[in-house]
């Protein structure tokens, strides 16, 4: 029999394609950013549309967007149970959207991964931040992207940016929750400083999109999107 062993999979990026998360507080502006960001992918540098991936967490596929029904707009979910639902959904959207299109040599921009797990269900919701991590790299065979977007914004913003009446579960949980998460996202990103990027979203859409191009050039640059230079055959279309 296999020895019992503790560890959980390492983390590491993927082998093929590219992969980018955006994290942040509540209406930070991650979706307007992915859409432009999208958008100038295509349009300025010619990647073909159907190997850009915009995808969000909790919700990128139809058992996600069932489990984030539950969690965001349903009642009370105990913590552990929380966790699990996002991780469940996180392992979901990964083994069955994320890594085949990057195994396709595709490009992923998602609205949120494993860090928006650690900082909510770690900073706020009575759980260890490195359990809540260990879930999640389980949950994905431990997928990290390649670079992270942390769009930075204090939650006194946020309340500028939204209406009451829009706010789920989560965001009426106050602000003294919104710091907490905040500062884990920022000292997720001190510890690693060579996934994160940290960009101030307080300024316009356009100085935040331009800081954001600055912050994926290296990467952009070295991803070819060309049928022929993918590592592996595209799939065939279904
Ligand atoms: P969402 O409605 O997608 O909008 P936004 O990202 O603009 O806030 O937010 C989803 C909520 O789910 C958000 O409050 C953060 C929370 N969340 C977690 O608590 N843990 C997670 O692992 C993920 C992915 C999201």
């Amino acid at each position: 029999m296999t020895p019992l062993s503790g560890r959980g999979p390492s983390p590491h990026p993927p082998r093929h394609g590219l992969f980018l998360s955006f994290e942040g507080g509540d209406s930070a502006g991650k979706s307007t950013q992915i859409a432009l960001l999208r958008e100038h992918l295509i349009s300025q540098r010619h990647v073909a549309e159907e190997l850009v991936l915009t995808t969000r967490e909790p919700g990128g596929t139809e058992l996600g967007s069932r489990i984030r029904d539950l969690v965001l707009h349903g009642g009370h979910v105990d913590p552990r149970a929380e966790a699990l639902l996002y991780a469940a959904d996180r392992a979901h959207h990964v083994a069955t959207v994320v890594a085949p299109h990057l195994d396709r040599g595709g490009l992923v921009l998602a609205d949120r991964y494993i860090d928006s797990s650690v900082a909510y269900q770690g900073a706020g919701r009575e759980l260890d931040a490195a359990q809540v991590r260990t879930l999640s790299l389980w949950a994905t065979g431990g997928l990290m992207p390649h670079r992270t977007i942390l769009l930075d914004l204090p939650p006194e913003a946020l309340d500028e940016r939204r209406s009451i009446d829009s706010l789920d579960r989560l965001e009426r949980a106050g602000r003294e929750f919104h710091r907490a998460v905040r500062r884990q996202f920022l000292q997720l990103a001190e510890d690693d400083p060579e996934r994160f990027v940290v960009i101030d979203a307080s300024g316009s859409r356009k100085d935040v999109h331009a800081a954001v191009l600055a912050a994926i050039a290296t990467e952009l640059e070295a991803f070819d999107p060309s049928p022929e230079s993918s590592p592996q055959s595209p799939a065939a279309p279904e």
